[in-house]
């Protein structure tokens, strides 16, 4: 009788297989009630927890397998005490750095539901109601911004997965068969990186985007733009593709939507917009404004785990014309069998380059089904609030400058220390930020914009309210006070 490595002949582990990996419905509940009672302690600990924490986990990398079981309870003490403590706490009030959505803990419960029945998402026949839920999804966000029945999306893990789907989009569409070498994208000196590295793996060259400046509220300046598409084409060049902003990493800036896709119009060229950020403040009053002409674009990036609170890993794109997303990313596979073409039977697969991927429509849809979106636009509404009296503060705290007025909820500012030069200033405003962050009740981050450096204050998580931004901001007014006083003093001494 052959035996496996383990010794057991292989009649026997065919008889008696080994079931410890299935847990029946009671293992299971005391495996999450176990998992819930430690996520409970944290998220009604959050108010108090640090905004951050730069000391370094003392953990082993381990090389192997585990060959051996540890018990629960001994796994979640290392989970809770030494892994998840460290770092930025991006799920608490206090983190203003980045864009932190903060977390909605329904989506986690989403993710269990997902991960525990498991569907396959990819094909609307393996999954129809699954996938017709995540598809009800995509058109909420698709008729927030204006767009008719005929557009398509995908959910993707991010913005940046998003950004570089839609230039892979764009570049299918217009440049099959094209020298890619000749391909010309335009873009502010805003744009976010994630563009670059786009291009890079879609094959184009370094030198394919145009960066063109931006104006003082952090804009693309639309009156350079035609110019500059005209000319390349002249050069003889293939301008294809603009790359609008729709909420700056910086300073939350929008670009000119309506002349911008006037221009592309006129230049048949794509128009993406990076609304990673700014997108769902599509859902108030002011950001409606902002984003007029958002529905001429021919796709958008939104970030439900930014601006619409969930956890990470939570993006979508979505494209104006359908059919250019899947033209894109369909491909015949004889196992495939025939794919759908039916808007209320989409295969998933033939618009993302994923096939196999996690449910993430359902923790979009559970929060907003178990709330309505009123909630969201509330908590919206009231981080453009809070970005605006964060901004009164500032600006008249002696000593710190304004250096953008927010546009949405993330502004930027920086201390200036008269007589001081470019490399004092960037040191002045390093120890300015460290004495904030170390007090761990709020987290910024330095930022530069266009040379200056600056530091950036963002309310976006769903747990950000007054009381913490207040907090906040007499630290940074303490902050300045100490900086100016060491930094008068060591003048007068010298
Ligand atoms: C404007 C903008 N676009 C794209 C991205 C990239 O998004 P992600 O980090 O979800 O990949 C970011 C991230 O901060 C962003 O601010």
């Amino acid at each position: 009788m052959p035996t496996t490595n383990t010794g057991a002949s292989t009649m026997d582990l065919l008889t008696h297989h080994n079931k410890e990996l299935e847990l029946d419905g009671s293992q299971f509940r005391d495996l999450i009630e176990k998992i819930v009672e430690r996520l409970e302690a944290n998220i009604d600990s959050i108010d108090t927890q640090d905004a951050s924490n730069e000391a370094l986990p003392q953990l082993t990398l381990s090389k192997t397998f585990p060959e051996h079981p540890d018990d629960l309870s001994t796994i979640l003490n290392q989970l809770f005490s030494e892994v998840i403590p460290y770092g930025y706490n991006t799920s608490g009030p206090g983190f203003l750095g980045y864009f932190g959505g903060g977390g909605l803990p329904h989506s986690a419960a989403a993710d269990l539901i997902a991960g525990t029945v498991n569907r396959f998402i990819g094909r609307w026949v393996a999954a129809p109601g699954a996938v017709q839920l995540e598809a009800s999804v995509i058109r909420w966000f698709e008729a927030m911004v204006g767009y008719p029945d005929s557009a398509r999306g995908t959910f993707t893990s991010g913005g940046s997965q998003s950004n570089q789907t839609a230039l892979f989009t764009a570049r299918q569409h217009y440049l099959r068969g094209k020298d890619l070498r000749r391909a010309r994208i335009y873009a502010s000196d805003q744009a976010h990186f994630s563009l670059n590295k786009s291009a890079m793996i879609c094959g184009f060259p370094n030198d394919a985007i145009r960066y063109i400046a931006s104006d003082r509220s952090g804009c693309l300046q639309v009156d350079l733009l035609e110019a500059l598409i005209e000319q390349d084409r002249k050069d003889g060049y293939l301008p294809f593709f603009i790359f609008a902003n729709g909420g700056t990493f910086t300073t939350g800036a929008v670009d000119d939507l309506t002349s911008i896709t006037t221009i592309a119009k006129r230049q048949d060229v794509w128009v993406h917009v990076d609304a990673a950020y700014g997108g769902f403040f599509a859902l108030t009053e002011h950001g409606k404004a902002l984003f007029k002409g958002i529905e001429q674009c021919d796709s958008i990036t939104l970030d439900p785990h930014k601006s619409l609170f969930l956890p990470y890993g939570t993006g979508a794109l979505i494209v104006k014309d359908g059919k250019t997303l899947k033209q894109a990313h369909e491909i015949d596979a004889d196992f495939y069998g025939p794919i759908q073409d039916d808007p209320s039977r989409i295969d998933f697969c033939s618009y993302s380059t994923e096939q196999t991927r996690e449910w993430r429509g359902l923790r979009i849809w559970l929060p907003l089904m178990l709330h309505g979106i009123e909630p969201f636009r509330e908590n919206l509404e009231e981080k453009l609030l809070l970005a605006k009296h964060a901004a009164n503060i500032l600006r008249n705290t002696p000593g710190l400058e304004l250096v953008f007025e927010p546009t949405l909820s993330v502004l930027a500012f920086h201390l200036v220390i008269l007589d001081q030069s470019d490399e004092n200033l960037r040191k002045i405003n390093q120890a300015l930020l460290e004495k904030i962050n170390s007090k761990k009740t709020i987290f910024l981050m330095l930022t530069t914009i266009k040379d200056t450096y600056c530091i950036r204050f963002c309310a976006l998580s769903f747990r950000t309210h007054l009381d913490r931004v207040n907090c906040g901001l007499k630290q940074i007014q303490q902050a300045t006070l100490e900086l100016q006083e060491t930094w008068n003093t060591a003048t007068t001494t010298q």
